[in-house]
């Protein structure tokens, strides 16, 4: 499975770059609305560090606008891959859009149905938000579970992106499932990591090490 940042801060993605395991990132208005300077500037800085996709979204909401916009954010960079919403204009922006080569992450999938009608169009990938199901009371996993069976069914190229990640037992069931790729917020990120036996045990092995005189 691969690991995307869902973040527009450039701190948070030097950080998770610079340990050679991050495949792409995500960006949504609500998180590039959080960071100072030109969103283009950020987006552009973004694909200089990780050189793998990095997702951009439109903010229109008919056909002609979403295209326009996306057509003018792939500019950027040939790493922007362009997120546009899991409506009917989304739809036929998608199937436009995939058709001139540019790559669409169809994003606020909350359902199976909206993943398989997102495939059909043609995008390269479907973000299913499992959080905002969770959220609300329902299992979002179970959505994911059945975009995957779908996707296998048809041996769709569109790769499921797991999104509005929580906590690592999302990353983990992801990766149970074999979703293709998990984008996880940088303080969930950080956790993966973590585990206090591996502390514990790396103290007591370099104690002893240090009894028997090895470590200067
Ligand atoms: C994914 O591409 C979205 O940016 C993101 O995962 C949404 O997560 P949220 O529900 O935490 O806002």
């Amino acid at each position: 499975m691969e690991l995307y940042l869902d973040t527009g801060n450039i701190q948070e993605i030097r950080e998770i770059a610079s340990w050679g395991i991050l495949s792409g990132v995500t960006t949504n208005p609500t998180l590039l609305s959080k960071e100072k300077g030109d969103y283009r500037e950020i987006l552009k800085e973004i694909c200089n560090i990780v050189k793998g996709p990095v997702s951009a979204e439109v903010w229109a909401k008919d056909v002609e606008g979403m295209v326009e916009q996306a057509k003018d954010l792939s500019q950027i960079s040939e790493h922007i891959v362009i997120k546009i919403p899991c409506i009917v204009e989304g739809i036929k922006a998608t199937k436009r859009l995939s058709s001139l080569g540019i790559r669409v992450n169809m994003t606020l999938i909350f359902s199976p149905l909206q993943a398989l009608l997102a495939a059909r169009a043609g995008a390269s990938f479907a973000s299913p938000f499992v959080g905002r199901l969770d959220d609300r009371g329902h299992q979002g996993i179970k959505i994911v579970e059945e975009i995957v069976k779908i996707y296998r069914n048809y041996n769709f190229s569109t790769k499921i992106i797991f999104a509005s990640v929580r906590h690592p037992y999302h990353v983990l069931q992801a990766a149970l499932m074999g979703v293709d790729i998990a984008t996880i917020p940088y303080k969930v990120f950080v956790k993966l990591i973590d585990h206090p036996l591996t502390d514990i045990g790396l103290e007591r092995f370099l104690k002893d090490w240090e009894k028997r005189g090895e470590l200067s």
